[in-house]
């Protein structure tokens, strides 16, 4: 009996795992094709790597993903559970577009088992998160004192567990944090982008290998540096890494900023992103090896650019799907779901389908809160929304939006016993205040009978690609068609930095009560 299973079903899927394993032995880049920038990686205590990233206005803030072979990579949540940095990032008194988390910095300290989260808000104040977990939960420890700004922070447990912290644009600098890393100690300025002839430095990390402190960095939008010495406190030399490098992406920026990895294997790799809108920033590998100077030595392509393929740096260990459906089970959202801006918690609920209560009266998507927003996956990107909305009430404004500080959507409006599905282009947020100036404008409009309705949002969002967005419906879940015949164009500006997102929105326009149940997500 036993050997029987073992030939008729065991032994063939061991053959066929190690056809996969096989056929796994290069990677492809880009290693998730989503918007996670800034990343900084590092080792845990279970062997596994930690990617945490930047997210700006979006709550929870800093994503935090996992890995086992630096390759596939899984969301297992956030180090700010909430931005609770003021008024604004409720959007109840202004607004806080490009505010949030940034470049920020995440370690585990072996001494007393804790991770420590680093990073600055609003270019004034620093504030430091520790968990006994990555995944949670994550708590407050310390905010330093005003205009202490560890701008693009990265930070080194040393071997004798003092902790430092490299930061600054364009003049980088070095803090030393207290015994319990939750103030600092001293802080000392180090070098300066015009040492080296630059206008600007900044994404900084530090690092220590054979007794000598790293400080990798990069000049925005072109190449990345390495500066070496044997003190943290330097005096360091630098050499260029990775200089005005060919994307792996189409029409994507050259990758500079990032975070060095020291493998399990020995081997030393190179996390970075590649600028691509409407996708957003997206992360990249490459190996890099050490020369004889103790200078690390990054490994281009035949061509000289980042490379498409480079060998697996281990065996593959694949984890679950980036796309598929969410049906919200359970009582709360999947840690793959970001706010714009912190929700009203009492505006929505999670059992059996997602139902989102109006949150604010207005007529600006920019202004409304509890708009929850999804990653896109992959080149093409669709994000389609199955919504009961017997409950919505008149006035009330639902749909599903490609949604960045240049925005257009699908969805249903409620205007007396009226129902109207729209699609709308063009709301527009100015890209220095990030005040509305354009609440769009409807581009299709048709009454609806139903109460039940999928809707649908589908982007080409490749840089070399068309940019389009178009929106589609269906009213069996079958069969789609599009609505608004011409596509909307989306915007490739950096300003805002995060790339474009699904947005879920609900929103009233004359008063608050009504609701809408979302049954199903679908990314795909
Ligand atoms: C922001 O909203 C949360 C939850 O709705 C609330 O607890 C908090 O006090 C608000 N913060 C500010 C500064 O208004
Ligand atoms: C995306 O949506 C479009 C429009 O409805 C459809 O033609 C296409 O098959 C969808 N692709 C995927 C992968 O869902």
């Amino acid at each position: 009996m036993k050997s029987g299973i073992l030939l008729g079903w065991i032994l063939p899927a061991i053959l066929a795992l190690v056809q996969r394993q096989g056929a796994a032995q290069t990677f492809n880049n880009p290693v998730v094709y989503e918007d996670f920038a800034d990343n900084d990686v590092s080792l845990g205590p279970d062997g596994a790597y930690y990617f945490s990233a930047s997210n700006m206005h979006f709550s929870p803030g800093a994503p935090i993903l996992r890995s086992y072979d630096l390759v596939n990579w899984e969301m297992i949540g956030h180090s700010v559970p909430s931005l609770d940095f003021g008024e604004k990032y409720n959007l109840t008194n202004g607004r806080s577009y490009r505010g949030g988390t940034w470049a920020s910095t995440m370690r585990y300290r072996a001494s007393n088992k804790l991770w420590y989260w680093v990073g600055c808000v609003d270019f004034w104040y620093t504030y430091i998160y520790t968990a006994e977990s990555p995944e949670g939960p994550w708590t407050r420890g310390a905010v330093l004192p005003g205009g202490t700004c560890y701008y693009d922070c990265g930070l080194l447990i040393d071997e004798d567990d003092s902790m430092y912290v490299v930061y600054g644009a364009t003049d980088v600098k070095m803090a030393q944090l207290s015994d319990d890393g939750l103030s600092e100690r001293r802080s000392e300025a180090l070098f300066s982008a015009s040492d080296i002839g630059l206008d600007g430095i900044e994404g900084n990390r530090l690092y220590k290998r054979d007794g000598f402190y790293y400080i990798l960095n990069d000049h925005p939008g072109t190449s990345t540096y390495i500066w070496k010495s044997e003190s943290p406190w330097g005096p360091y030399e630098s050499k260029p890494l990775v200089e005005n490098v060919a994307s792996p992406i189409a029409g994507g920026g050259s990758p500079h900023q990032g975070s060095l990895i020291e493998a399990t294997t020995g081997d030393w790799y190179y996390m970075s992103f590649t600028w691509a809108y409407p996708a957003g920033r997206i992360p990249v590998l490459a190996p890099i090896t050490w020369g004889e100077d103790g200078y690390p030595i990054f490994v281009s392509d035949e061509a000289g650019g980042w490379g498409v393929t480079y060998p697996m740096p281990h065996e593959a260990h694949p984890l679950g799907e980036w796309t598929g459906t969410d049906t919200f089970e359970g009582t709360k959202l999947g840690v793959d779901w970001e706010w714009n801006h912190n929700p009203d918690e009492s505006k929505y609920s999670v059992k059996d389908g997602l139902t989102l209560f109006t949150a604010t009266v207005t007529e600006d998507l920019y202004a409304a809160r509890n708009t929850l927003t999804h990653r896109t996956h992959g080149e093409f990107a669709n994000g389609t929304i199955e919504v009961d909305f017997t409950d919505m009430a008149d006035g009330d404004y639902f749909g599903i939006a490609a949604f960045r500080d240049r925005t257009a959507f699908i969805g249903v409006f409620r205007d007396g016993d009226a129902y109207f599905m729209r699609t709308v282009h063009g709301l527009t947020q100015d890209e220095e205040t990030w005040e509305t100036v354009d609440v769009g404008t409807v581009v299709e409009e048709a009454e609806i009978l139903d109460k039940k309705i999928w809707l649908r949002a589908s982007l080409d969002v490749r840089a070399s690609g068309s940019k389009e967005a178009t929106f589609h419906y269906s009213l069996d879940g079958e069969r789609f068609r599009q609505f608004g015949t011409e596509p909307y164009i989306m915007g490739t500006n950096w300003a805002i930095f995060m790339g474009y997102r699904f947005g879920i929105f609900n929103f009233a326009t004359k008063e608050l009560g009504g609701s809408v149940r979302v049954v199903a997500f679908t990314s795909s």
